[in-house]
């Protein structure tokens, strides 16, 4: 936030404290008084919903890893044992597993609103590039925190996927060897998983810290993608906001609640309650759904390293969004081209995670193929020639404007 701090110490000992470490004036800036565009909608509550997700896991993981043993004569049984004789292991657990499935429901949710108010353009480019950086630590925290439990899915997910790094020609095999710390995915794999697996959060709680410092330096962006203009067109952080999030985060706990009471293993694979067995292959390796758009994308590929391109390209082309956009209006809503096709980019994707979930074979592998295809199109053709081709909407002179004009007029009761 610029401009000094309207905070004054009410003690002698608050005082004593804000001269020396000036942290009570830091949060009431940043959490109490911050002035945020008046006209924010639901979707701009996910920023939140994804802060508490990161501490739920956060808290989950670490009890968890109270009575987990990163072995693999141990590991499977460890999880049994968290299930079946833990005092409320078996909700830890399906806490922690249902709660990874949320984070990314809402890291989905938080990054198409981005797409579609354009949230990425000047001046809050780098805030959208910690954001990639944020998606992919999850990803890779994710990936590693799956292997843990060893079961069938966890040991073959960890072979497929460690494996696409022996198609780096040259030093492919050196790498596979050095990331499983053996000749195959063993026990030192488990223990070096597990090690990062309870290091990356922190990370991720580092770059949650830089993301909000990059957000509170041009302040938040708003539906209309118009600049505040005025102080008429904020309001404080607390209470406006505080409470509009705090009901959002309570609806998103039913939601995560039922899928933990009702359907814990609805989004697991039951492959997975069976041990690791490196004799036996699954009939089909299936990751966890949040991935699977990127494994259609690494299968339409017939060429193991072009998929591998294909894959961390499909993610890493994210970093130059700003620049690939090249509208000068922000926000969707103002841009009728766009518009249509963002949300045939949404059943893209969607589509992509469908053909990712089914066996690589006949159709399934074209329209992999046509997707996979479109994915990139999205990016490199459409969103620049759009920027330049279409006739954006007029804009509202202003966020207060805006929100008097949809505003119904009040009628006095009869
Ligand atoms: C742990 C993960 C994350 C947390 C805790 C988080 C937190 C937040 C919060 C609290 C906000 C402000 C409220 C809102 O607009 O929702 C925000 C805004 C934003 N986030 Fe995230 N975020 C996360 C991940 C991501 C990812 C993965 C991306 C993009 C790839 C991203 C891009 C953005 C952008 C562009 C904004 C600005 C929106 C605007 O002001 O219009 N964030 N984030």
């Amino acid at each position: 936030m610029s401009g000094p701090s309207n905070y004054q110490p009410k003690s002698a000992l608050g005082r004593w404290v804000h001269e020396r470490l000036p942290i009570v004036a830091f949060a009431q800036d940043h959490l109490m008084s911050f002035p945020t565009p008046k006209n924010l909608n639901y979707w701009y509550a996910f920023g939140g919903i994804l802060a508490v997700m990161l501490v739920v896991q956060l808290i989950t993981g670490i009890v968890l890893a109270m009575h987990y043993t990163a072995h693999v004569d141990m590991a499977f049984s460890s999880v049994e044992h968290i299930m079946r004789d833990v005092n409320y292991g078996w909700l830890l657990r399906y806490m922690h597993a249902n709660g990874a499935s949320m984070f990314f429901i809402a890291v989905y949710i938080h990054m198409f609103k981005g797409m579609y108010y354009g949230s990425y353009k000047a001046p809050r480019e780098i805030l959208w590039m910690i954001g990639v950086l944020i998606y992919l630590i999850m990803m890779a925290t994710a990936f590693m925190g799956y292997v843990l439990p060893w079961g069938q899915m966890s040991f073959w997910g960890a072979k497929v996927i460690t494996n696409l790094f022996s198609a780096i020609p040259f030093f492919g095999e050196a790498i596979t060897t050095w990331l499983w710390g053996g000749f195959s995915v063993d026990n030192p794999t488990i223990n070096r998983f597990y090690a990062l697996h309870y290091l990356l959060p922190f990370v991720l709680a580092g770059l949650v810290g830089l993301h909000i410092w990059a957000l509170h330096v041009p302040g938040n962006g708003n539906p209309t993608g118009i600049n505040v203009k005025s102080s008429q067109d904020t309001v404080p952080f607390h209470p406006y906001y505080t409470m509009k999030d705090a009901f959002a985060i309570v609806v998103f706990m039913l939601l995560f609640a039922a899928f933990l009471f009702f359907a814990p293993n609805y989004l697991g694979h039951a492959v997975n309650y069976l041990p690791a067995n490196p004799l036996v292959t699954p009939a089909h390796i299936v990751p966890e759904w949040y991935y699977l758009p990127f494994y259609a994308i690494l299968r339409a590929i017939p060429d193991k390293l072009g998929g591998v391109v294909a894959m961390f390209g499909s993610i890493l082309i994210l970093f130059v969004l700003p620049w690939l956009d090249t509208s000068r209006v922000r926000s969707g809503t103002y841009r009728p081209i766009f518009k249509q096709f963002f949300w045939i980019f949404v059943l893209v994707c969607i589509g992509l995670g469908y053909l990712g979930s089914k066996p690589a074979e006949g159709l399934y592998v074209v329209f992999s193929r046509i997707l996979t295809a479109y994915y990139f199109l999205h990016f490199i053709v459409i969103l620049p020639l759009i920027g330049l081709l279409e006739t954006p909407k007029p804009l509202p002179s202003s966020i207060s404007d805006d929100v008097l004009a949809k505003k119904k007029p009040m009628v006095p009761a009869e």
